[in-house]
C-alpha cells in the first residue's frame, strides 16, 4: 500500500458495530473516508444517519460528509435490528443532536458521482448494512463499476448459518434483490460473512483491555462493545459478540489477517425457507473472495494499536 491514504467510501447502518468499524477508519491515517452513506437496516434511516453523524462529530470527523440513502429495501417488507442495537441503533452511545447536518445529496446519487469521476479503481468501498444504496446506482449507471478497485461487504453465510433466519445473515436478508443485483455485478468483492466474523468475537478479556487503554477513544469503544455484548447475550446467550463490521476494516488495513477463497456469491431471492441464504460457488477465476479464515488476536492487536496511536 503506498503512502497516499486510501480513498474510501462507507455505506453502513450504523449500528454499534457499524460505529466501532467508523471509529477504526477514522483512527487510521492509512484510510481518507471520503464520505459515508446511510442506509435503512439495523435502525431506520433517520437513525442510522443520525448515529452516523453522531460518531463522526464524537471522533472530531465532522468535516466527512454524510449522505442519506435509501430508507427502505427494494421489494421486500422492511426489517429492522433493534433487539441487537437498542432502540436509537447505538447503544453504549449517548445520543445527541449532531451540530452538521446531513450533507447534501441522495447517498445513490452520490455513489454515481464520485465513482463516475473516478480514475479506473480509484475507490476502495465498504458496505456493512444493506446493499440497497449501491444497488440501486449501478442499476441507474452500471458505468460506475470501473470506480471500485474493491468492494468489501459484511454480509452473507454459508457454514456457520444464519443470524436472522436458519439460513440467512440480517444484512442479506434486509435486501436479498439489492444483495443479489451487487452480486451479480461480479464487482472485485471481498466478503466477510458470518463465516468470517463469528471466529472475531468481543470476549471480555479483550474488551477489558480496551477499557484499559488511555484516551476517550479507547473507552468509547469499550462502552460499545459492551453495550453489544449486553445485547447479544441476552438474545444469543452464551458467545460474546462477533465483529461484523469492524472485521471489514480490519481486510482493508490488514488483509494477511485472513483466509479467503475464490468464489462466485449469489443469493436466494425466492420465497421460502431459504429467502436471503447466500450460496457460495467455489471458482478459481471468479469474481467474489470469500474470507474463510480470520486472526481474532491480531485483529484486536490492530484495533488496539489504532486507538493507542490516537490515544
Ligand atoms: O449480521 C450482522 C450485520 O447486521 C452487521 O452489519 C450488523 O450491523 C447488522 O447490520
Ligand atoms: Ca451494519
Amino acid at each position: 500500500m503506498t503512502d497516499t491514504p486510501l480513498p474510501l467510501i462507507i455505506d453502513c447502518d450504523p449500528g454499534i458495530d457499524d460505529a466501532v468499524m467508523l471509529i477504526m477508519a477514522f483512527l487510521s491515517p492509512r484510510l481518507n473516508v471520503e464520505a459515508i452513506t446511510t442506509v435503512a437496516g439495523n435502525v431506520p434511516l433517520a437513525f442510522t444517519s443520525r448515529n452516523a453523524r453522531m460518531v463522526c462529530e464524537r471522533m472530531g470527523r465532522a468535516d466527512i460528509p454524510v449522505h442519506a440513502g435509501c430508507p427502505r429495501p427494494m421489494a421486500r417488507k422492511m426489517v429492522t435490528a433493534e433487539d441487537f442495537h437498542g432502540e436509537s441503533g447505538i447503544a453504549g452511545m449517548d445520543v445527541f443532536d449532531p451540530k452538521a447536518p446531513l450533507a447534501a445529496g441522495h447517498a445513490v446519487n452520490v455513489l454515481i458521482d464520485k465513482l463516475s469521476a473516478s480514475p479506473k479503481g480509484g475507490y476502495t468501498v465498504i458496505i456493512s448494512g444493506p446493499m440497497t444504496n449501491l444497488a440501486t446506482a449501478l442499476i441507474m449507471a452500471p458505468h460506475i463499476a470501473k470506480g471500485i478497485r474493491e468492494l468489501v461487504i459484511m454480509g452473507g453465510a454459508d457454514t456457520a448459518g444464519g443470524n436472522i433466519t436458519p439460513t440467512a445473515e440480517f444484512n442479506i436478508y434486509a435486501d436479498p434483490h439489492a444483495a443479489a443485483i451487487v452480486f451479480d455485478a461480479g464487482l472485485p468483492t471481498v466478503v466477510l460473512a458470518l463465516d468470517a466474523t463469528h471466529q472475531v468475537r468481543a470476549e471480555q478479556a479483550r474488551v477489558d483491555r480496551i477499557r484499559a487503554l488511555p484516551g476517550r477513544n479507547a473507552a468509547l469503544m469499550a462502552d460499545l462493545l459492551d453495550a453489544a455484548n449486553r445485547l447479544e447475550l441476552r438474545w444469543r446467550p452464551g458467545m460474546q459478540v462477533p465483529m461484523h463490521d469492524p472485521s471489514t476494516v480490519g481486510w482493508v488495513l490488514a488483509p494477511h489477517l485472513f483466509q479467503t477463497k475464490r468464489c462466485r456469491v449469489s443469493v436466494v431471492t425466492r420465497p421460502g425457507k431459504d429467502f436471503g441464504r447466500t450460496r457460495v460457488k467455489d471458482g478459481p477465476r471468479a469474481p467474489h473472495r470469500w474470507v474463510t479464515v480470520a486472526d481474532a488476536d491480531g485483529f484486536f492487536a490492530l484495533v488496539e494499536d489504532l486507538l493507542k496511536a490516537r490515544a
